[in-house]
C-alpha cells in the first residue's frame, strides 16, 4: 500500500515537472514540435525561405529556448506570432520541443 501510494506521487511528481527541470522528453517534442518547423526550418537547420527574418532555433541551447518560450507565453517577450505558439505550450511541451531541438545539434557537423 505505502508502495502504491508513493509510486502515484512519484507519478503526479514527474507529470508536474518537478524532477524534468532539466531534461525533456525529445522524442515527443518532434512530434508536438512539428508545426515549428515550418518557419524556423529545422531539422535541417537552414530556414526554409532565406530572406524571412525567422531566427534559427536548431543551434540553440536548451535553456535558452525554454525560457524565449516561457517569455513568449508570459507575454513578456512580445511578438503576435510567436505569442500565439508558445500560448498553446505547457510547461512540458516547452521542455519536450527544446530537448528535440538540442539534439539536433548532435552530430552535426557543418
Ligand atoms: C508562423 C511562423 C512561426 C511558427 C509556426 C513558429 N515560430 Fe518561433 N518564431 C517565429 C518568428 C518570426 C520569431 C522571431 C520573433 C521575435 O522577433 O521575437 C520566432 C522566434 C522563436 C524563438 C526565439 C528565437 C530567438 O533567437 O530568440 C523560439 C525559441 C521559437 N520561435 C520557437 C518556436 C517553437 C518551439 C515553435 C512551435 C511551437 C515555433 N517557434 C513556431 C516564427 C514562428
Amino acid at each position: 500500500m505505502l508502495k502504491r501510494i508513493l509510486f502515484v506521487a512519484l507519478a503526479a511528481a514527474l507529470s508536474q515537472g518537478v524532477f524534468a527541470q532539466e531534461e525533456g522528453d525529445p522524442e515527443r517534442g518532434r512530434i508536438i514540435g512539428y508545426t515549428c518547423f515550418g518557419c524556423h526550418g529545422v531539422p535541417y537547420q537552414k530556414n526554409v525561405y532565406p530572406t524571412y527574418p525567422v531566427p534559427k532555433i536548431g543551434g540553440q541551447t536548451y535553456g535558452y529556448i525554454v525560457s524565449a518560450l516561457e517569455a513568449y507565453r508570459a507575454g513578456e517577450r512580445g511578438h503576435a506570432t510567436m505569442v500565439a505558439q508558445a500560448n498553446t505550450l505547457s510547461d512540458q511541451d516547452i521542455r519536450d520541443i527544446a530537448a528535440y531541438f538540442v539534439s539536433l545539434n548532435e552530430g552535426d557537423d557543418s
